[in-house]
Order: structure tokens, then sequence, then C-alpha cells
């Protein structure tokens, strides 16, 4: 049995689609003959800057071994942080009894409970609810941030009952999902690097986000012990390794991105003196501060040193959800003010960062109608801009050239991390199945970026080797990978 229950609070900045396009304004526009003479060049210009032939993908996925080495060698060798993160084992199967999930990671936070019933019955039933997390909190005070979800997750608390069954005098125990750089001190503790994808809350970094919680919890009288802190990519590779065994590697490509991978522990020369059992450990990249070898345009550039974090977070910029609109607004304005795009005057919204969200462009370059009436429409809509048929078939132009890039390159990090592995341990990941667990509402929801992604790793590994590589996506994984985590970290015995 499983019963899951969402909360009807909307889920702000999610990956969804726009409404239904019917009934949208059709403008009758005085086609200007030389939108499309004017902006060619600019969108030229635009797809060679953008290019990722093959050996501009090889070229990546050898920047991206090369800094993983540099990056276990020492601590601030390579853009790579190459973070322990003290799960040295994945689950078995065989965890049983209640356990809880707190995730935070971008615009919502999700609380989730979870019975385990053993190999047998594995997951008996799981409830959850998704909480949007109101802007200005993402500005606040690290104290109202986490009193925010110590609330939340202590209102979801009281709601446990029916199947979900803590055996007397226990406490109850979560996994915390945090995803955000943090320099893990052991399972259970970790200290935030800096936040990321638009978190700019004050008081955090540098301190125990575990602690924080606690505080939180105590504030809110929630009698709850954390006792597994994991990043989401971390979460996503418990979660999937549960189904199966195959499974050594994890990628979310959602508002942010990272991946993550089962390491052995004697490939990391930073690590001196740590036990292991197992003797692999999972090693959070934390690739979306890779920067080597991107193909960059000044559109790029803008962006980044508009952006709350200047020289930080390459990759992620490149290719994750958050930022694939902002980069399409961005050519799209300069086109307005150079060439005319949509008429004589600059839509004035388009002037407005991120107006333009990735959901949107998704749309847009799914349009098969003659005429790009959803394109029409969400340009309308969104930027307020009123477009001809020629200006429309431009806009796609521009979708594509920035989620190809981006999806292509994220195909090609994975690559760089197979390589690695392979390297290390020859045949264990190209002479089998070996799969690639996915994570994120970007791969999730947008067809055109799984395809190039999947083509890109295909062109890299080739047609035989390819066929080994299983890139699966594992929807809610991280959830339940988290509540797996906080049961093999318990402090109570397994056998009850
Ligand atoms: C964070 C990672 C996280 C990723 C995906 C990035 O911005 O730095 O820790 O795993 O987003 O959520």
């Amino acid at each position: 049995m499983s019963v899951n229950v969402t909360s009807t609070s909307p889920v702000f900045g999610s990956f969804r689609l726009p409404p239904s396009v019917k009934g949208a304004p059709r403008f009758r526009m005085a086609v200007r003959s030389n939108v499309v003479s004017v902006n060619a060049p600019i969108l030229t210009k635009l797809q060679q800057e953008c290019a990722t032939p093959l050996p501009v993908l090889r070229h990546v996925a050898g920047a991206m071994t090369a800094d993983m080495r540099a990056g276990l060698a020492v601590d601030g060798g390579s853009d790579l942080k190459m973070i322990l993160s003290y799960v040295d084992s994945l689950p078995t199967g065989n965890e049983r009894g209640l356990f809880y999930a707190l995730d935070l990671g971008g615009t919502n936070f999700r609380v989730l409970r979870v019975q385990l019933g053993g190999n047998e019955e594995r997951v008996q039933a799981t409830e959850f609810e998704q909480v949007s997390i109101p802007q200005e909190l993402m500005f606040g005070t690290s104290e109202e941030l986490f009193d925010f979800i110590a609330s939340g997750l202590a209102k979801f608390a009281e709601k446990e009952g029916g199947i979900f069954h803590l055996p007397h005098g226990r406490q109850r125990e979560t996994g915390f999902t945090f995803s955000f750089p943090v320099k893990q001190t052991s399972i259970d503790s970790g200290i935030l690097i800096k936040w990321t994808k638009g978190f700019a809350v004050s008081g955090t970094a540098g301190k125990d986000v575990v602690a924080c919680l606690n505080e939180a919890m105590q504030r809110q009288r929630l009698d709850m012990r954390v006792s597994a802190l994991v990043n989401d990519a971390v979460a996503t590779l418990a979660g999937a390794r549960y189904w199966d065994d195959d499974v050594t590697l994890a990628v979310i490509l959602g508002t942010g991105t990272n991946a993550c991978y089962v390491e052995r522990v004697d490939a990391i020369p930073k690590l001196q003196g740590h036990k292991s059992s197992s003797g692999k450990t999972i090693i959070n990249t934390e690739w979306g501060a890779f920067s080597k070898g991107l193909p960059l345009t000044m559109f790029d550039r803008d962006m980044d040193a508009a952006s709350i974090n200047p020289g930080e977070q390459i990759f992620e910029k490149t290719i994750s959800g958050m930022y694939l609109g902002e980069i399409v607004r961005r050519v799209l304005l300069k086109m307005a003010e150079a060439g005319g795009l949509f008429g004589k005057a600059v839509p004035e919204k388009l002037s407005m960062p991120f107006v333009l969200r990735t959901p949107d462009i998704c749309a847009m370059q799914q349009d098969d109608s003659e005429d790009l009436q959803a394109v029409e429409s969400i340009l309308y809509d969104v930027a307020g801009v009123e477009s001809n048929l020629n200006a429309r078939k431009i806009v796609t132009e521009v979708c594509d050239t920035i989620v190809k890039r981006g999806s292509r390159l994220a195909g090609a990090g994975i690559v760089g991390i197979l390589q690695k592995m392979e390297e290390d341990s020859k045949g264990v990941i190209f002479g089998k199945r070996t799969v690639v667990a996915m994570d994120g509402g970007l791969y999730e929801n947008y067809p055109h970026y799984r395809t190039y992604l999947q083509e890109a790793v295909n062109e890299l590994l080739g047609t035989e080797i390819s066929k080994n590589i299983v890139i699966e996506h594992t929807k809610d994984g991280s959830g339940i990978g988290a509540a797996l985590l906080a049961s093999a970290n318990s402090k109570y015995d397994h056998d009850y």
C-alpha cells in the first residue's frame, strides 16, 4: 500500500508547462521583412559559439575527469570539491521501520515519512507534503528559514498514524537532504560552504546546518533526530540503489545540478585515515562549479556578472533549469534591441531578469503548430511581446541552441565521471550494465533536453559501450533515499 498526500500549496518554481494555449490572443502584425536578415547574423554567431561538436564534448569530458582527480588529490585542488559524504554503504533492502525525510533543495521543501518493511515488503507506505518557500525567506535570516522548515515538519509529524508506526519509547529519526554545497564533518553534521540557486540567506554559511535545524526543531518542540545529512544527489543514488544494484552514479538536473558516484576509498589521496568497512564511499562532486572548456558567450558572461554568485557555479549556469530561460531571454533582448525582433519598440517586460523561465522555453520548443501558436501566446503572456511568425521561428531556434548546448554538456559531464571510474577499474563500468540514476524537473519534463543528452553520451561512448550505460529517471528517489540512509544510521538496533 502506498499513500501519497500532497499539500495544496502551489509548487513555487516547479517545472510545469504553462496552461493550454487555447484562446491565445491573435495578432495581426505588420511583418517586418528585415526581422530575419538583421537577426540572422546574431543567431549564426550564437550557434557557432554554443556549438558542441564531438571534439568539444571530448574535451569537456576529459577536463571533468582531470578535475575529479585533482579534487580527490587535495582539498581545493580543482573547481570540483569532491566532497566526502560519509555514506559508505548503500541500502540493502533490509531496512525496517518508520523514518522521515526532509528535503530542502530549491524553491520548495518536502517532508516525507516512509514505513519500511525489510526485504519482503520493502516500502510499505509513504506520505509526503510539499510546501513552497516564500521568496522573502530565500533572502532572509537563517533562523527564519529553519523555523519555517521545522514548523512544516512539526505539523506533518503530528499527522502520523494508521500504518505508520513508531515503536514505543523511540525517538523519530529523519534524513535531511540539504541540496547545497556542504562540507560534511560526519554522516549527521556538515558546514554550509555557500548558498547556490538564488538563495542568499544570511547567517548560515560556515555553520553546521544540522545544528541550525536542531535548534529550530527545539523551538518548535519537535522531538526528532537528524540521523543522516545528505546531498540530493547522494540521496538519489541511495534511493535508486535500493531497487537496482547496477546504480553507481546519480545526477540531478533540476533548478541546480550535481552528480555523485561510488568511489574506492583507496583512490582518494586526500582522505587519510578514513575507515570504510565496504572500502567504498560516495563522493559528492559538486560539479555545478566545473568551468573548464565550456563554450560560453557574452550572454553567459553577462548573466554570471549580474548573478548573486559571480564567477561561481559556471557549469550549473550553463546547463541547469534555473538559468536556461534566462540565457534565452538575454539573447532575445539583444535581438529586440539590435535587430528589432519584436518591432520598433523593445518590449519592457523582456528586460526583467528571469521573466522567461525554463518551462516556458520548453513549451515553446514543443510547439509543432504551423504558425507557432504556443510560442506566440507564451511570448505575449510571459514577456508582453507581440511577434510575427518570422520572429517566432527565430525564438525557437534560440531556445534550441541554448538547450542543446546545456544538455550535450551535461552528457559530456556524465561521460567524464564514467571515464574516471572505468580508468580506475577496467571493465567495471563499460564492460557491464551501469545505471546512471537521474532526478530533477529539467530532465523529467524537457523531452528535447533528454534526447540531446542521450545523443551526446552515445556520440562520446560509441554504439557498443553506450548500450551498457542506462540513464534512468528515478522519480522521488531522493526522498526515500534520505529515509533509507536515516535508517542505516539509526541509533537503534535494526532487529525490531
Ligand atoms: C548544489 C548541489 C545540489 C544541486 C542540485 C547545486 O546548486 O550546489 O549541492 O546537489 O544544486 O540540487
